[in-house]
């Protein structure tokens, strides 16, 4: 059966700064890359911050139309109160240059990284981290003329859980355990290879509320000095009850996503970001079960995860939708494009019952920086990390192929 796409709909790609451009030094993930254990450095990444043209070329040139990337406040405001013109610029370069190349700029103003003195100083459990984070938007938005779509925050329920566990590992080191905690090595919080919710802690609604209040007052900047479109972007887990298992889901919904997929109301849209679909049952999320498919992050192989997730947003906010990130991470390129496929199969058939979704960003456009991890790969592109030559894996003709023709 043939899906076909509106003709405005965005195709195309997503990437963060800290997991493609290298030589983020002052980001507090930088920080902790050398201090805990078992956690791959991102060194010079892609080099992407030299390299974003090449980069974005290769989508275009593949019939893509969009591209989401990200600025990076460590490098805007190295120093607390010192904001780099020189940074500003390179950004707007960024900006520039993909309108020049045809691809609509979708912005996102933090993605996971905090500038390390930002860390320092407490990071986000401290009394005026929101004055800091929208004092920081404030000085971006002069270079955001022209750019229809600002994502203010990436995916605040993960950043929930990082923060709590980055207060964890400072109490551990207080108490004189390692960095890292517990005498274990590092896992990132997207890598899903064990039981997550033993493991890694839930994401704590205390902290998603200062998120909120952190979206809400860089909204209400970005409404003032711009005439973007504007909202955030949720992980979304795509929950399935087991049988007996829909009250524990429920309440799992909101600590994991409905608290921030609510604090979207009054935005012009959400994006949506989603891999793989999680069973509850009532003791709580269930571990994703061993499997030959599982994704190289652990994850279940489930492409029908964009389809629940959207309708699930839907649910919530009502808000248009922007696919802001989906994919696999998988060494087998031909699964990648199988994977997409259904996954958009699921978006398409979502759309067809009445649910509005501007455009869908992969995940990713190159292999990147999995947050500690490097041997995930969810490019479209594979990137050599001595040479930084780019190779375009078949998935990316195949991507831009659907995005001319805007048909599955
Ligand atoms: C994040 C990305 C990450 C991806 C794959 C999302 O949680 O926004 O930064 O690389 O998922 O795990």
């Amino acid at each position: 059966m043939t899906r076909t796409f509106p003709t405005t709909f965005l195709w195309g790609a997503a990437t963060a700064p800290h997991q493609i451009e290298g030589g983020n030094v002052g980001s507090d993930f930088w920080a902790n890359e050398g201090r805990v254990p078992g956690m791959e450095r991102s060194g010079d990444a892609c080099d992407s911050y030299h390299r974003y043209r090449e980069d974005m070329q290769l989508l275009a040139g593949a019939g893509c139309t969009a591209y989401r990337f990200g600025i990076e406040w460590a490098r805007i405001e190295p120093e607390e109160n010192l904001f780099s013109n020189a940074e500003l610029a390179h950004y707007r370069r960024m900006i520039d240059t993909a309108v020049e190349l045809g691809l609509t700029p979708v912005v996102t103003l933090h993605h996971f990284t905090n500038p390390r003195w930002f860390a320092e100083r407490g990071g986000w459990l401290a009394d005026d981290a929101v004055d800091r984070f929208t004092r920081y938007v404030e000085v971006v938005t002069r270079i955001l003329d022209g750019v229809e779509w600002v994502v203010t925050m990436n995916e605040p329920n993960m950043l929930s859980m990082m923060t709590a566990m980055g207060r964890d590992m400072a109490r551990n080191a207080a108490g004189g355990a390692a960095v890292g905690g517990g005498g274990e090595d590092w896992t990132s919080p997207t890598v899903d290879n064990g039981p997550r919710p033993v493991r890694l802690p839930t994401p704590d609604p205390e902290i998603g509320r200062i998120f909120v209040r952190a979206h809400h007052a860089a909204r209400q900047v970005l409404r003032a000095k711009t005439s973007a479109k504007i909202g955030w972007s949720v992980a979304n887990r795509a929950f399935e009850a087991r049988p007996g298992g829909e009250e524990r889901m429920a309440e799992l919904s909101w600590v994991w996503e409905d608290l921030y997929l609510e604090g979207s109301a009054g935005d012009d849209f959400v994006g949506v970001q989603s891999y793989s679909v999680q069973y509850v049952d009532a003791d709580g999320i269930e571990p994703y079960p061993d499997h030959p498919d599982n994704t190289l992050v652990g994850t279940a192989y489930r492409p029908d995860a964009l389809g629940v997730a959207v309708r699930h947003t839907h649910e919530v906010t009502g808000l248009p939708i922007l696919v802001t990130e989906n994919g696999i991470a998988t060494g087998d390129d031909a699964r990648r494009i199988a994977y997409t496929t259904g996954a958009l199969e699921g978006l398409a058939a979502a759309m067809a019952d009445g649910i509005t979704v501007h455009g869908y960003l992969h995940w990713s456009l190159l292999d990147n920086y999995e947050w500690g991890h490097w041997a995930p790969t969810f490019g479209l592109v594979a990137v050599d990390r001595e040479t930084f030559v780019r190779t375009p894996k078949p998935s990316l003709a195949w991507l831009g192929g659907v995005a001319r023709r805007g048909q599955l």
